[in-house]
């Protein structure tokens, strides 16, 4: 059954990838639409400004790198862009100077004089010594400003560095398929809380993973169980897992809205929910049982993505034995 269903598997991905011409076509994701030939790079613009940390988490969490151009040709190319698509007059790009004053390096480390450094007339100045942080200007200058403003901001993606997860149908290696329900999975070992967990598995174009059938909760116990989580320090709570679930007006749903007792899983730990109204968050204790917490507890989660087109059309051949 197992190799049956692979090779079937295997050609519908093959159609997949010949059909949407992913591969020759080259794609990174949906939300990264500009493709400039000259640089072989994919390009979002986020236009809610941000801070510049939060900016590189941002493109990170995305996949991608916070934008800086790597010579004029590019920094020519992607202004174009912006210019034509956006009326902001600068953003940020990956450079700052996180060691020492004027020692500015890209977010991949190089140093700016190894990349674009066409510096406004004056500049870097680092006014009042707290400007460690850099913008490109509309005339293709840069600038220095202080890292806490919020401006727009670009992730960039190269081409090269796109390596697709063939059976996930995303570029994000650490996704694995589980054959067992046709869907794919990561184990997050960085503590977030529950709404930074939901915010990070939206940035993957997946969700806070929710449980449906007793097989999904068997298999979370295993990705818990094998997860490389036992060495991870800091404040954050052990034994517990975000998952896709919270409660409003005093019933639990589903991130996606539907009422937990109507999911094919609802089993709770004991005595749980027991926290009222300081534990409106869902989560899973190690053991799949279902635990109420507190939204600002830092937890490990796991996002769930389903396989957009694959995922139907296995389902439609093997749903029945995927049920069994
Ligand atoms: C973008 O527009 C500004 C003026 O708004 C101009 O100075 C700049 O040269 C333009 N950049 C490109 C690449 O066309
Ligand atoms: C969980 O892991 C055990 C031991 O490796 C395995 O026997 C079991 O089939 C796994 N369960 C699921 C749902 O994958
Ligand atoms: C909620 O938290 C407060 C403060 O920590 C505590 O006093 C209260 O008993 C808690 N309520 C419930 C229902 O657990």
């Amino acid at each position: 059954m197992f190799t049956t269903k692979c090779s079937v598997l295997l050609i519908l991905l093959a159609n997949h990838i010949l059909s949407s011409g992913q591969q020759e076509d080259k794609f990174f994701r949906v939300d990264y639409p500009k493709y400039i030939p000259e640089t072989d790079s994919f390009y979002k613009v986020h236009t809610v400004h941000q801070t510049w940390e939060k900016a590189k988490e941002t493109c990170e969490a995305e996949g991608a790198v916070l934008y800086y151009p790597d010579d004029e040709e590019e920094a020519l190319a992607v202004w174009n862009y912006i210019n034509a698509t956006q009326t902001f007059y600068w953003i940020y790009i990956g450079v700052s100077s996180p060691y020492a004053p004027h020692v500015f390096i890209t977010v991949e480390g190089h140093p700016i004089s190894s990349v674009y450094d066409n510096w406004g007339v004056g500049e870097p100045n680092d006014q009042s010594g707290v400007e460690r942080c850099v913008v490109i200007r509309r005339d293709g200058t840069l600038n220095d400003d202080k890292c806490d403003v919020k401006n727009p901001f670009l992730c960039k993606k190269r081409a090269s560095t796109i390596n697709w997860n063939i059976l996930c149908d995303m570029p994000d290696q650490k996704y694995e398929y589980y054959d067992g329900l046709g869907r794919c999975y990561k184990f997050h070992t960085t503590p977030k809380t529950w709404l930074e967990a939901v915010q990070v598995c939206n940035a993957e174009q997946s969700y806070l993973a929710i449980i449906d059938s007793q097989l999904e909760a068997d298999h979370f116990v295993n990705l818990t169980r094998i997860a490389k989580k036992d060495d991870v320090e800091g404040s954050y709570l052990r034994g517990a897992v975000h998952l896709g679930f919270t409660r409003t007006n005093s019933q639990w749903r589903s991130i996606k809205g539907r009422p937990v007792k109507a999911l094919g899983y609802c089993k709770w730990g004991h005595n749980q929910p027991d926290g009222g109204d300081n534990e409106t968050c869902g989560s899973m204790f190690y053991n799949g049982k279902l635990n109420d917490i507190n939204c600002e507890q830092k937890c490990f989660f796991i996002c769930e993505r389903e396989i957009p087109i694959l995922g139907s059309a296995i389902e439609m051949r093997y749903g029945e034995t995927n049920k069994g």
